[in-house]
């Protein structure tokens, strides 16, 4: 998108803004399944919890995605946004058993990451097909936040327990039919990620009735030109080699699934932010935006690095400034970084906004929550109304005092 575009859609939408690029979406999409169109039958399972705006939902759908939910409110946004339940995977960590048990009453394919609720679930219900996440143990993901394939991480069930898992499935006689790993976010080597899948793949040879093997997501995109980012054609080049030979192997047709969140949206969401004050201290340089760590809480949660860019001023000659948001707290977006000249009232493009932003968003100082602009065919349709005061008391009950 064009820093005049956006311009115009913060003018005609107000401020702050998120808004997301179909195009760039789609164009996601499109790589990894032709990344991997060598594989017979692929699943890219879009990883709703990145961001779950029912129009992004609507769009990842007419795309032909199917969807990977981590709650039974986001299997509930999946089919209001029209996906069948056949197309949604539910893979919760640490929720109660009776939402599992709801979600898979509703015909979901869940994913189990936990031996008592396996045992649990198996013993109730041996007929629903279940799916095992395990945990590989190998250390993969860009920041420990994000990291949950190592030995320490709460996520999975660990290879080495496989013989208790075998037994589990072989005392309630329960169906398992997909086998899934998620090593973590911000994947930088494939090989690693290869390393994986080959026990992955070790693991699936346990079980003599399975339809897909889950390969999960931590795609690694850029942030900035040049910045490192998951050779998905590369990947997806030796993956579907090594997967189309495990299918001959294990007899039996196989799908392979992916659920990428960041891959498929991250690159595709630009927030903008005016400037209400530049403050110049003894020190430093601050542009101070009509945000905080509220809308964007990433730079502060993940110390991620978004990039800035001054769409009032793009040409103009580069200075430092710290970027920083109203909340009371140190709100920090960016550190002594070079941007174009700014001057109060300028606005400022954060990149790479799609995923992990707005679904982590919250009304933190009272603040209300930004509207959300999806650009599709050269134009700006408003898939989200800014937040009102009647929002924020939504919910809350007066006393009578
Ligand atoms: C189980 C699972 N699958 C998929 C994803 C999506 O990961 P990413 O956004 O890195 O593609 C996550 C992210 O936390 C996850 O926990």
């Amino acid at each position: 998108m064009q820093p005049k575009e956006l311009v115009q859609l913060a003018e005609q939408f107000g401020s702050p803004l998120y808004v997301y690029d179909a195009d760039k979406i789609k164009f996601q999409y499109n790589r990894l399944t032709s990344a991997f169109s060598k594989v017979k039958q692929l699943r890219v399972n879009y990883a709703v919890k990145a961001l779950s705006n029912v129009a992004v939902l609507q769009l990842l759908k007419s795309m032909g995605s199917g969807l990977d939910t981590v709650s039974i409110q986001e299997v509930q946004l999946g089919l209001h946004a029209g996906f069948p339940l056949e197309k949604i995977i539910y893979t919760p960590n640490g929720v109660s058993f009776e939402e599992i048990e709801e979600v898979a009453t509703l015909g979901v394919q869940i994913n189990i990451d936990n031996l008592s609720v396996l045992e649990h679930f198996g013993t109730k219900h041996p007929k629903v097909p279940v799916c095992i996440r395990i945990n590989p143990h190998v250390m993969a993901g860009g920041n420990t936040n994000i990291s949950v394939g190592h030995i320490d991480s709460k996520f999975g069930i660990s290879i080495h327990q496989l013989p208790h898992l075998l037994r589990i499935v072989e005392n309630t006689g329960m169906h398992i039919n997909g086998i899934h790993m998620h090593t973590g976010s911000d994947i930088l080597d494939i090989e690693v990620f290869l390393y994986a899948a080959e026990i992955l793949f070790d693991t699936a040879k346990h079980f003599k009735e399975l339809d897909f093997l889950d390969f999960g997501s931590g795609f690694k995109v850029p942030y900035k030109k040049d910045d490192i980012e998951t050779d998905i054609e590369e990947l997806g080049k030796k993956l579907s080699k090594r997967f189309n030979a495990f299918e001959k192997e294990y007899g039996r047709e196989l799908t392979l699934a992916f659920e990428p969140g960041k891959f498929l949206v991250s690159e595709s969401g630009f927030f903008l932010a005016k400037v209400n004050v530049v403050k110049q201290t003894t020190s430093t340089v601050f542009a101070g935006i009509d945000s905080g760590f509220n809308h964007l809480i990433r730079p502060m949660f993940y110390g991620s690095q978004h990039h800035i860019e001054n769409i009032s001023n793009p040409k103009g000659k580069e200075r430092f400034y710290s970027v920083v948001g109203y909340i009371c707290e140190t709100d920090t977006f960016a550190n002594n970084r070079k941007i174009a000249e700014i001057k109060e009232g300028d606005l400022l493009c954060f990149r790479n906004a799609g995923a992990y932003c707005f679904s982590m968003a919250s009304n933190y100082n009272s603040r209300y929550k930004p509207a959300e602009v999806l650009w599709i065919d050269g134009k700006g349709i408003l898939i989200r109304e800014r937040e009102t005061f009647e929002d924020l008391l939504k919910n809350q009950v007066m006393i009578e005092l």
